[in-house]
């Protein structure tokens, strides 16, 4: 059993008094009432909880991708969402790696190049960036599948494929919206292996929505969303 990162002060990424509300046919849906949490850099965080608590959302919020209705996301003492939207993304690339639920490929290309295409837009040469991206798919165990179209891929190697896509170029903080949701137990081991190791190896912190419990167990801490504000169920 690995040890659990100690909870350092001060936190690499501090939420405060979040609050994301959405509209909805006129109908108001308080999603995050007041989420207050603390990310510690080399720590890997669990977050659980029933469909539709918020989950996603937080997780867009915490990487930048939606702002919030109210509150904080400071990253290293930094409030990001006071940057413009050009130096927040720029910020996003840099720091973050993100796996969305819905893995969003680029249907048109093939594994490799889906991988390689965050290596090019940050402009990493293209020899290195296939490297890197071959690298990473390889680990991900793809190998075998490295120039299928994406669409070709069954659901679970998609699935990996946008996990290697997050990973390519080394972010600090993967964020991971059910990376083992459409994995056999086999692949979703796998992948759970390549998120410790990256985090013994290079300190990756990771924050990961899971329903996969065995997933949430090996992590450092676990927190849910009730009532829209984060509980921690696992860790100080
Ligand atoms: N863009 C949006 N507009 C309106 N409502 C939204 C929007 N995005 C999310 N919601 C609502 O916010 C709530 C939380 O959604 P979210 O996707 O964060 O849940 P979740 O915990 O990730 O659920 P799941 O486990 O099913 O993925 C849901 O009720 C959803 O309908
Ligand atoms: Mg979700």
């Amino acid at each position: 059993m690995r040890e659990p990162a100690i909870t350092q002060t001060p936190a690499m990424i501090e939420l405060r008094g979040l609050v994301k509300t959405f509209r909805h046919n006129g109908i108001q849906v308080d999603v995050l009432t007041g989420v207050d949490l603390d990310i510690f850099r080399g720590e890997t965080l669990a977050v659980v909880g029933a469909s539709g608590v918020g989950k996603s959302t937080l997780l867009h919020i915490l990487g930048t991708l939606e702002r919030p209705s109210a509150g904080q996301v400071r990253w290293e003492d930094q409030d990001v969402f006071s940057l413009d939207d050009r130096s927040l993304a720029a910020f996003r690339n840099r720091k973050v790696g993100f796996v969305f639920q819905f893995h969003h490929l680029l249907a048109e290309f093939n594994a490799l190049e889906n991988v390689m295409m965050p290596a090019l837009i940050a402009r990493v040469p293209q020899a290195a960036a296939r490297e890197q991206a071959e690298a990473i798919l390889v680990r991900v165990g793809l190998k075998e599948r490295l120039t299928h179209r994406v669409t070709t891929l069954s659901g679970g190697e998609q699935q990996r494929v946008a996990v290697a896509r997050a990973l390519v170029l080394e972010p600090e903080v993967l964020l991971a919206d059910e990376p083992t949701g459409n994995l056999d137990p086999k692949s979703g081991i796998r992948v759970q292996e390549l998120i410790l190791e990256l985090n013994a190896e290079k300190g990756l912190t990771s924050v990961i929505v899971t329903h996969n419990l065995e997933m949430a167990r090996v992590l450092d801490r676990q927190i849910t969303l009730i009532d829209g504000k984060a509980i921690i169920l696992r860790g100080e």
